[in-house]
């Protein structure tokens, strides 16, 4: 898609991390902005310093694992500004261990937020641009870990699995129809950003009675490697340049990390050639 000046693009899990940072590039490029986020004092705060950024931004509060929440975000959204051109799913969890020792309660949260988040965004904003029938891109936040095999986070790893399917197939369909509307799948592997506290913004009712338990040595040691490579991990301001690049250049996949390639590569191998996963850490 040309992106152009006045465009309006709406960011769910905008208020931090990488949302913030393709907000920021969003007002640099002088698009109007809807910043869509659960987690309400760092929404406005993150609105207000891109409005001081010269950016015109609505901030919505809004849980994206709620159908009615989302279509209340496309409805304020197409409300305000009239079209919607460049939607970013991007609001996502981490959490859960293996699969059999993740409650009830973490598949529920992670899939809620990570796959439905992503369904919901589809099912409330692509009707619109096909009514409006102007250029528009759909970018889903999936993750390198929805390409490749790996041990632990049995929910986080399904979902962006799930992700990128998703988008696959919102690709290919809309090829069929001749859309005027481009799909990207966004999966970066370490990014400095608040994604090892998700429980921050984990709902009341899908708490678990007794958090970590059930976890395994293997969890623990991960759930820590995994803090300290999120910690030193790439700047989001780096990811959002490279996403809006991928948008220009019409490509699906953005791939931001191209050193994770030959872990991608393992996987499909092991799939060709009929040998097993392998745990690439
Ligand atoms: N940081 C990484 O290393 C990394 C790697 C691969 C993929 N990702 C993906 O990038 C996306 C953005 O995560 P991040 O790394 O910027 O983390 P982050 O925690 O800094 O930002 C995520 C944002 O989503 C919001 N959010 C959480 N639950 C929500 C909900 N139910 N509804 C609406 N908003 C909600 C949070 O408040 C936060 O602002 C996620 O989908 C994540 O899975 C991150």
């Amino acid at each position: 898609m040309d992106v152009a000046a006045g465009q309006v693009a709406v960011i769910t899990g905008g208020a931090a991390g990488i949302g913030r940072s393709l907000a920021k590039q969003c007002v640099a490029e002088d698009m109007r902005v809807v910043l869509a986020d659960v987690e309400s004092d760092v929404l406005v705060a993150t609105a207000a310093a891109l409005r001081e950024q010269g950016g015109e931004v609505l901030e919505f509060v809004c849980d994206v694992s709620d159908a009615d929440q989302v279509e209340a975000l496309a409805q304020a959204a197409i409300g305000r500004f009239g079209a919607v051109h460049l939607l970013f799913n991007n609001a996502g969890v981490s959490g859960g261990m293996n699969s059999w020792a993740s409650t009830l309660n973490d598949w529920h949260w992670v899939i809620g937020v990570n796959l439905m988040g992503v369904v919901h965004g589809i099912r409330s904003f692509v009707p619109h641009m096909l009514a409006h029938g102007e250029a528009a891109h759909i970018v889903n936040t999936a993750s390198i870990a929805g390409l490749i095999s790996g041990s632990s986070m049995a929910a986080y790893r399904t979902t962006k699995h799930a992700v990128v399917a998703l988008s696959e197939t919102l690709y290919l369909d809309l090829q069929r129809q001749e859309a005027p509307i481009g799909v990207s799948v966004l999966c970066p592997a370490w990014v400095r950003t608040g994604i090892a506290e998700s429980g921050r913004n984990r709902p009341n009712n899908l708490q678990n009675a007794t958090p970590g338990a059930g976890f395994t040595a293997h969890d623990v040691t991960k759930a820590g490697a995994v803090q300290q490579l999120v910690a030193n991990g790439t700047d989001p301001d780096d990811v959002a340049h490279k996403t809006f690049d991928a948008i220009r250049a019409g490509q699906f996949y953005i791939l931001p990390h191209p050193e994770m390639k030959p872990v991608v590569s393992l996987r499909m191998k092991s799939v060709l050639n009929g040998t097993n996963p392998v745990d690439p850490w």
